[in-house]
């Protein structure tokens, strides 16, 4: 039986990735917006696995007869300056949920909840893994910078981005 301190924390962050499913959706709507289909799709694309790192979490819960408790999701940003600048965002946020799942650890870890500790390996593979195709992908933007050719080149190569991208 998981620990009440678990099943909060475990449900924080359900809400967490929830979050971030939101925070693409809009990132990916911006995108459209602007025109951007390929970073659009991408970002959309993202935000479907977020949602599924959501139901991981929940499942987990279940599984362990705990309860899921959902909360109110923030509202994510709604405006962005460029369409680089939503992928520096995608990185930044990444960067957060790792150290969010490093605390989930860290905490399963003090709780001995060992099968808490199991399924938070796959998050902590997944966080090593989705923080290197964000980088990647603002590095891309960097040396692309305002020249339309490239950027249309760029938006086109996200488009392409297949659903089974991330594992997850
Ligand atoms: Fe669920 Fe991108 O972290």
């Amino acid at each position: 039986m998981l620990s009440q301190v678990m099943q909060e924390a475990i449900n924080e962050q359900i809400n967490n990735e929830l979050f971030a499913s939101y925070s693409y959706l809009s990132m990916s709507a911006w995108c459209e917006h602007q025109q951007f289909t390929g970073c659009a799709l991408w970002m959309r694309m993202q935000s479907d696995e977020e949602r599924d790192h959501a139901l991981r979490l929940h499942d987990f819960l279940l599984a362990r007869n705990a309860r899921v408790v959902m909360k109110p999701i923030a509202q994510p940003t709604v405006d962005f300056e460029s369409v680089a600048s939503v992928f520096e965002m995608a990185l930044a946020q990444e960067q957060e949920v790792t150290a969010q799942i490093d605390k989930l650890y860290e905490l399963a870890f003090k709780e001995k909840a060992f099968a808490a500790l199991v399924e938070l390996e796959w998050f902590i593979t997944e966080q090593v893994e989705e923080e290197k195709t964000a980088r990647e992908i603002v590095h891309k933007f960097k040396l692309v910078k305002d020249d339309p050719a490239s950027l249309l080149d760029l938006d086109r190569e996200l488009g392409e981005r297949k659903s089974d991208e991330g594992d997850a």
